[in-house]
This record gives structure tokens, C-alpha cells and sequence, in this order.
């Protein structure tokens, strides 16, 4: 909850929109711009949000709302909410302390954060911030050699879940950045510190994070993400059967859209999927998430879970996956925002926003707790 402790700031944000342009005026422009843009024209990132716009609702009178509870549970676990947050690479140029301040916000709050393979931070570092509800990410490493140690390291540390992300055979054509000139990972060098000079907080900060001045697991947490962003590695359906075959937990695969695909996922034995064009930074000018899951949840039939990510920015957009057949949503690039305007805090503020979005949006649609939700609630209604 917003403190007083809460930087002023972002206690005075009012929704996502006010706390990205805090991110937008604290950050130089290439990196707001590698967190904020997408592929090519960015047809997909605007429609990700634009479908969200065009789903209408229908209110509900007469029923009895007066206590709202929003949590719902994903994987077997208790969730606050059904607002995860999806893993995003690449965040400590954003602010130094990254992946834990994201993991602590999500324990704080009570909901999941799934942690990315290409990270800042050793992954036993951000379990430890995370407590007990985190997933990892995978990206297949180079070699299937390493493919074990990893999973194993991964289980070691407390991970629950594996998300395998399938839609980064190569990387999409992030314009933005080449425009920019700005490639992962940022070493400080002098135009970094020229585009610094407008942004004194940020530079303080991303100097005191990355200087490499010590031999600790920054430094090979950077090694490996140089490995991985050098050389993304399709995913095959023997990629799959493998991955089954080593990991032992919940096993959730990211990046999916087409119905078609959802046959051979569920004979590969997955427990989840995420409905996702990767925040339209992959192959521009496929649908939006939100346009993709009614067909997804159909093929899935209940077999398995179903999550959406992609232009979720309010409460209502939350609610709109839920009646289209979603069990949770999760965000991106709205905690980067509020991690970029205050760290933990700012992550902290974009979940209370939400969650007070959410709830409200269950309040009026007559939806005691999200198991009420259907697509009953949807304009006109399906
Ligand atoms: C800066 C950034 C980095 C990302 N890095 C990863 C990653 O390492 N692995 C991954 O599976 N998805 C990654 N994604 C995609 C997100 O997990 C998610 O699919 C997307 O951000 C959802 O869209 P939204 O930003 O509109 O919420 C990244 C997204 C952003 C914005």
C-alpha cells in the first residue's frame, strides 16, 4: 500500500498512464524507449492495447458487492490478484536494483513474478527477495548440455514454475533501438553518461549499479546475458519433450496464439499457457492477446491454464481477459514503469493501482470475487 514512505511522486500517480510518464521524464530516451517500444511499426503494440478499448462492459445492479475479494489461484497457489508479473530482461538499466525490487514488490503484494533468463541478478538472489511464489523463465541455453545444470539450479533455488518461452526464435526488429543505437547489456561508456547528464537521479543510479568495479555475480549475470542475447534458440517440440523430461514442477509455455498449437502443448504435458505476442516486440502485425484467447481457452477446453499478457494497463482490462476465459493476466511493461519512477516502491504502486482498478471493476459488474466473472459481463454479452 502507498505509505508515506512512498515517494511523493507516485503516491500522487492516479493510474498506469501517470506513472509511465514519470518513467518517460526519468529516463533517458533509449532506455525508455527499449522498454517502452515494440517491433517494426509497432502495429501490435497499439492494437494490444486498442482491442482492450473496443470490448465493452455491462454494468450489474442489484447484487451484493459489499465485500470484494480479488484473489484467485494459479498453479494450486493463492493469489492476491490476478496480476502477475511477466518476466522482462534487461531491467537493471532501468533501475539498479531490478529483479530483486520486482521480486520483493510481488511478495509484498502477494502475487507471482515470473523471472527472466537474461537477468542482472543471479537467480538464487532474486529467489531469496522473492520468497516462495516466484516462476523462472527459461531461454534454452546454447548447448542441451547446459540445459540440465540449469533447470536443476533453477529448482534449487525455490523456483515453482517454469515458463518456457517459445515465440524468440530470433529477436523482432526493435527499431526504436537500433535508431538509438542502444543494445543489451548498457556498459557505461561516455554517450551513456551524455545521455545521462538530462537525467541526474538515473545516472546516479545506474552508475552506482554498474560500475564494474567488483568480481561478484553481477558480472557474470551480465556474461550470461550477453551469451543469451547474442544467440536466441528456436524452441522445437523435442525442446519441449526435454524440458518436461527435466523439470519436475508446473511447467507453463509463453508466447502462444494460435489455436492449433494447443493439441501438441497439452499431449507435451504443460500445465499453463500464456496467450502473448510478447508485448508486440516480436513478429509485428499478428492479433492482439486479447483478440487470440477466445480460441486459445476453446482448444484448451479446461485442460490446462490459461493466462494473457499484452496491453494490460487498467483494472478493467484485468477483468475483460477474466470474462474471455482467462485465469490471470500479467503485466510488463507497467511495473518496468513504476520500477524505472521508484524502484520497489514504484512497482508496488503500479499492483495498488491495479488491484484497487480491479476490485472496483468486480464491484460494478456485480462480481463478488473473480469466480463470478463471465462473459456474461461482456457488451453485448457472448
Ligand atoms: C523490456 C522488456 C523485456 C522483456 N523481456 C522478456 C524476457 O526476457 N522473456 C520473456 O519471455 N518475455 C520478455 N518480455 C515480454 C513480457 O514478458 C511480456 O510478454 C510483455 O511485456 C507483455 O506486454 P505488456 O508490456 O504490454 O504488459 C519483455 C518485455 C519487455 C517490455
Amino acid at each position: 500500500m502507498a505509505t508515506r514512505t512512498t515517494p511523493r511522486r507516485l503516491r500522487a500517480a492516479v493510474n498506469l498512464a501517470d506513472v509511465r510518464e514519470l518513467a518517460r521524464r526519468r529516463l533517458p530516451r533509449p532506455v525508455f524507449d527499449m522498454v517502452d517500444g515494440g517491433a517494426d511499426d509497432e502495429l501490435t503494440l497499439a492494437r494490444n492495447e486498442a482491442a482492450f478499448r473496443e470490448l465493452l462492459l455491462s454494468p450489474a445492479s442489484m447484487a451484493d458487492v459489499a465485500t470484494v475479494d480479488p484473489a484467485v489461484e494459479v498453479l494450486g497457489r493463492r493469489v492476491s490478484m490476478p496480476v502477475l508479473l511477466a518476466p522482462t530482461g534487461g531491467g537493471r538499466v532501468a533501475h539498479r536494483r531490478a529483479e530483486p525490487a520486482v521480486a520483493a514488490a510481488a511478495r509484498a503484494h502477494g502475487t507471482v513474478y515470473v523471472q527472466s533468463t537474461v537477468t542482472g541478478y543471479p537467480l538464487e538472489e532474486v529467489a531469496r527477495a522473492g520468497g516462495g511464489q516466484l516462476w523462472y523463465q527459461l531461454y534454452l541455453p546454447e548447448s542441451r548440455e547446459r540445459l540440465r545444470p540449469m533447470v536443476e539450479r533453477v529448482a534449487a533455488a525455490g523456483y515453482r514454475a517454469l515458463v518456457l518461452t517459445v515465440d524468440t526464435p530470433v529477436f523482432g526488429g526493435r527499431e526504436r533501438d537500433r535508431r538509438n543505437g542502444f543494445s543489451l547489456p548498457v556498459r557505461p561508456h561516455p554517450r551513456m553518461l551524455l545521455q545521462g547528464a538530462s537525467r541526474p537521479v538515473w545516472a546516479v543510479d545506474f552508475l552506482r549499479g554498474n560500475l564494474p568495479t567488483r568480481r561478484d555475480g553481477r558480472l557474470s549475470a551480465w556474461a550470461t546475458q550477453r551469451q543469451i542475447l547474442a544467440a536466441p534458440r528456436p524452441v522445437t517440440w523435442a525442446d519441449l519433450a526435454v524440458v518436461r523430461d527435466l523439470w519436475d514442477g508446473p511447467l507453463v509455455v509463453k508466447g502462444v496464439l494460435r489455436p492449433q498449437e494447443v493439441p501438441g502443448l497439452l499431449d507435451g504435458g504443460v500445465d499453463g499457457l500464456v496467450v502473448s505476442n510478447h508485448g508486440g516486440r516480436q513478429l509485428d502485425g499478428v492479433p492482439a492477446s486479447i483478440e487470440a484467447l477466445p480460441a486459445v481457452v476453446a482448444a484448451v477446453a479446461g485442460r490446462a491454464e490459461v493466462y494473457l499478457d499484452g496491453g494490460v494497463r487498467r483494472g478493467t482490462d484485468v477483468l475483460k481477459a477474466l470474462a474471455l476465459g482467462a485465469r490471470a493476466v500479467l503485466i510488463g511493461r507497467p511495473y518496468l514503469y513504476g520500477l524505472a519512477a521508484g524502484g520497489q516502491a514504484g512497482v508496488e504502486r503500479v499492483l495498488e493501482l491495479l488491484r484497487a482498478e480491479f476490485v472496483r471493476a468486480l464491484a460494478l459488474t456485480g462480481c463478488a470475487t473473480p469466480a463470478d466473472v463471465d462473459a456474461g459481463l461482456l457488451h453485448p454479452a457472448r
